[in-house]
């Protein structure tokens, strides 16, 4: 059945049920619906990436499908620690550069994957224990932060970090025997090192509640309690014939704590399910407000590190496969909607669409420093240039701003966009930051068209 067919007879069928057809269902087949992931998920404020390999960029079909479709891309391999740091102190960024630069190129978001992790460690780290690893390891993700500063949408600070099965513990590895808050000291250093970055932990076998996605959910309330930077959760969802029924539930509780979150590594074992099982992972994640993209782990099914499985959404021709079709739907049948807001906490003041524009902020702190994300909405008129004020306490000063251009570091502090951003359509909006030394702002911005 063709999609035209399909459409035609969900509308049919709705008709016939007598049910008032919703504007999500009309949207289906109309001359508006996004034809493209990327494009479709952007309508709903999120984006659809693809992990890719640096030696796959001089394949034409790839690369075509990639650029065509994908507004977000993940390294596979290339900026994982025996990739960037062969031996100790000695980077290469080669590959890596050639992935992020392949994204920023056709405009899209570039995840980082993945800082620590204690598979796919150099020889050199392997050896190395205690103090000796831990100092290494920190030394890592700073440089390699540092490094991408400024470029990566999110970053997987720590990787696979709990054990599989029900004790809901730490996995034993190199890096945990360096001592339990290994992980918090690599979230500051990554958040040291470049601050625009959105930090994540990503695992897997979490797509559900069970004993090790309540593990990391403790880590996660643990962290945001004692302000430890954490801003998002990556649910791999490696997923095979079945899929959890409380796998929305499951995204929302870490939501609630206030994290994004993220599907990263989706792939789904091919099978009669298929395609309903990426359906339903992209209606869970239209579902939660704070579920900010999705990634598929790979392009065509012979890109797929799940030799045999066939897990993807493009044949080995590179076609398009009944699972590529149910995801466009998907996202289509969420009509167009509001993006989400951007990261905790709640925004401290509501859009404004009536007036020339209007700014939130949300504040990752911790003791003694903080990171603001500020999203800037146009009004109706939209704009050709905004301006936003934020009066800051007494003993918090700015230290660094991005896609801003900041007057003023302490109390009465202005921002102007930059070149890029300051066009905005109706409604549009758009992000920029400043981070800090002291508690953060918690005044109501303005801002003002200009
Ligand atoms: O590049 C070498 C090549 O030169 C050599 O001839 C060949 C021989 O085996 O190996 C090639 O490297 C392989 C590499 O993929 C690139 O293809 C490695 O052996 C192989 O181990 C590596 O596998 C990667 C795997 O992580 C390593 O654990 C997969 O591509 C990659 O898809 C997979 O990704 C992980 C995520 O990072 C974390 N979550 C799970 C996911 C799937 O395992």
């Amino acid at each position: 059945m063709s999609l035209f067919q399909r459409s035609r007879s969900v509308l049919l069928a709705v008709a016939a049920a007598g049910v008032v057809v919703a504007s999500g269902v009309a949207v289906i087949g109309t001359a508006e619906a996004a034809t493209t992931l990327g494009a479709s998920a952007a309508e709903k404020g999120r984006y659809f990436g693809a992990a890719i390999a640096a030696g796959r960029l001089g394949d034409s079909t790839y690369t075509g499908i990639l650029t065509r479709e994908f507004n977000s891309v993940t390294p596979e391999n290339e900026m994982k620690w025996d990739a960037t740091e062969p031996s100790q102190g000695r980077f290469t960024f080669t590959n890596g550069d050639r992935i992020l630069n392949q994204g920023l190129s056709n405009g899209s978001k570039v995840r980082g994957h993945a800082l620590l992790w204690h598979a796919q460690q150099p020889g050199w780290a392997q050896s190395l224990s205690g103090s000796a690893l831990r100092s290494a390891a920190i030394n890592h993700v700073t440089q390699v932060a540092t490094h991408y500063k400024g470029k990566i949408h999110s970053w997987d600070v720590v990787n696979e970090a709990f054990a599989d099965g029900g004790s809901g513990g730490r996995r034993d590895s190199n890096l945990q025997r360096t001592g339990n808050d290994w992980i918090e000291a690599a979230f500051r250093a990554a958040r040291a090192a470049d601050p625009a970055a959105k930090l994540c932990y990503n695992d897997y076998n979490t797509d559900g509640v069970n004993a090790k996605s309540t593990g990391i959910y403790n880590m996660v309330r643990d962290f945001k309690s004692r302000g430890v930077p954490i801003d998002c959760v990556g649910f791999q969802s490696h997923l095979g014939t079945g899929i959890a029924g409380d796998y929305q539930a499951n995204l929302q509780r870490f939501a609630d704590l206030g994290v994004d979150v993220q599907i990263t590594e989706l792939d789904v074992a091919q099978g009669g399910n298929q395609a309903n099982i990426y359906a339903a992972v992209t209606r869970a994640c239209l579902a939660v407000s704070r579920c900010t993209g999705i990634t598929v782990w790979g392009i065509r099914d012979s890109d797929s590190w799940r030799t045999g499985e066939n897990p993807l959404l493009f044949d080995n021709s590179g076609n398009k496969k009944a699972a590529y079709t149910s995801v466009l739907n998907a996202l289509n049948a969420g009509g167009t909607t509001t993006p989400p807001s951007p990261s905790s906490p709640s925004p401290s003041t509501p859009p404004q669409p009536g007036g020339a524009c209007s700014a939130t902020i949300s504040l990752n702190s911790w003791n003694g420093g903080f990171v603001a994300t500020v999203r800037v909405t146009a009004g109706s008129a939209g704009l050709n240039g905004w301006t936003v004020g934020v009066t800051l306490p007494s003993g918090t000063a700015v230290t660094g701003t991005w896609s801003a251009s900041g007057s003023g570091t302490s109390g009465a502090v202005t921002f102007r966009n930059v070149s890029y951003n300051g066009q905005l359509s109706a409604g549009g909006a758009t992000e920029f930051g400043f981070q800090g030394t002291g508690a953060g702002p918690t005044a109501t911005p303005t801002c003002s068209a200009g």
